[in-house]
C-alpha cells in the first residue's frame, strides 16, 4: 500500500488553487485561530463544516466568511468533549456538505487560571484532558473510519491537530493543558502510522504565542518581552492567519513526503538558547 502514499502526495501537488477540494471539518472554528483557518481552506477551495462549543454572533461571521470565498459552510454546535454525539454530527456533516477528507483538530481550552501546579484540581484536570485529549483523539478516530471505510475515495486526505508550544515547553503555571497538548502530539504521530496505508497525511502544528482571545490574559505581560527577542526570533505576536497559512499548504498537497510531522509556527520560539 505505499504506493498510495507516494499517489496522495502526487496528485495533491498537481491540484490549482481553485481546485475542489472537498470537505473540511474544522473543530472550534468560531474564532480566533479555527475562524482563521476556516477562511483560508475555503479560499482554497474546501467546504467548510465550522464546528463549535457556541453557536453566537461570531460563529456566524465565521460562516459569513467562508461563504464570501465562495464555499458552502455549515455551522454545528458540538462538544468535542461528548464521543456520543459524533455519529450524528458526522452524519450531518456528509449529508450537508458531503464525506469528510479534511479534520483540522483545532478546538481547545487553556485552564482557568494559571497558578501553582502543587494547587492544580482534578475538575480542572479532568476538563482539560475531556477536551484536549482525549475528545480530540476520539473525534479522530471516528472521522478516520469513516475515511478509512471509504477506499477508492480521492486521495486529498488530511488530518491535522493543533498543539501547542508547550507540547514541549513547560510552563508549570498550566500544567494540565502543557500534559495535553504533549499528549496530543503523541496520538498525531500514532495516527500518522495508523493511516499512512490509506493515504492519509496527518500533520501537527505547534502555534507559539497568536493573537486571539485565548492568550488575551497575558498579552500585556508577554508584548514586551515579544518585542525585546526574549521570547521569539520574529518579534512580533503570531496572527491567526500565520497558523491557517501553514495549514493550508499542507492539507492542499503542499509537503506531499510528509506525514507525522511537527510544524512548529512560533516565530523561531522554539529554538534553544543559551
Ligand atoms: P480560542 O479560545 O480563541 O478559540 C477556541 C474555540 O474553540 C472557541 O470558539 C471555543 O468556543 C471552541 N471550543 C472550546 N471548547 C470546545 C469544545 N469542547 N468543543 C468544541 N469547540 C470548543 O482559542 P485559539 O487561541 O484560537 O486556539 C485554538 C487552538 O490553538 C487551541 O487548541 C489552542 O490550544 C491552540 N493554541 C493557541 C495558541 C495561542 O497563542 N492562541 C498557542 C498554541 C496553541
Amino acid at each position: 500500500m505505499k504506493a498510495d502514499v507516494k499517489t496522495r502526495g502526487e496528485a495533491q501537488a498537481n491540484g490549482g488553487a481553485s481546485a475542489v477540494r472537498g470537505v473540511a471539518v474544522v473543530t472550534g472554528g468560531r474564532r480566533g485561530i479555527g475562524q482563521a483557518i476556516c477562511v483560508e481552506l475555503a479560499s482554497a477551495g474546501f467546504d467548510i463544516a465550522v464546528v463549535d462549543l457556541r453557536d453566537d454572533e461570531t460563529a456566524q461571521e465565521a460562516v459569513k466568511l467562508v461563504e464570501e470565498q465562495g464555499q458552502r459552510a455549515l455551522l454545528l454546535q458540538l462538544d468535542i468533549s461528548q464521543t456520543s454525539d459524533y455519529a450524528s454530527f458526522l452524519d450531518k456533516v456528509e449529508t450537508g456538505l458531503g464525506p469528510v477528507n479534511c479534520l483540522i483538530n483545532n478546538a481547545g481550552i487553556q485552564v482557568p487560571e494559571r497558578g501553582d501546579l502543587l494547587e492544580v484540581s482534578e475538575e480542572s484536570f479532568d476538563r482539560l484532558i475531556d477536551v484536549n485529549l482525549r475528545g480530540t483523539f476520539f473525534l479522530t478516530q471516528a472521522v478516520a473510519k469513516r475515511m478509512v471505510a471509504r477506499e477508492g475515495a480521492p486521495d486529498n486526505r488530511s488530518i491535522v491537530f493543533i498543539t501547542s508550544a508547550n507540547a514541549h515547553l513547560v510552563s508549570p503555571e498550566k500544567g494540565p493543558y502543557c500534559i495535553s497538548k504533549a499528549g496530543l502530539s503523541m496520538a498525531s504521530q500514532q495516527y500518522a502510522l495508523r493511516l499512512a496505508e490509506h493515504g492519509i497525511g496527518v500533520y501537527e502544528i505547534r502555534p507559539g504565542l497568536i493573537m486571539t482571545d485565548m492568550t488575551a490574559d497575558v498579552f500585556e505581560r508577554y508584548s514586551p518581552q515579544i518585542e525585546s527577542g526574549a521570547i521569539c526570533a520574529i518579534r512580533r505576536w503570531g496572527q491567526p492567519q500565520d497558523i491557517a497559512r501553514g495549514i493550508a499548504t499542507l492539507v492542499t498537497g503542499g509537503m506531499p513526503f510528509s506525514t507525522g510531522d511537527v510544524y512548529n509556527i512560533g516565530g523561531g520560539m522554539q529554538i534553544p538558547r543559551l
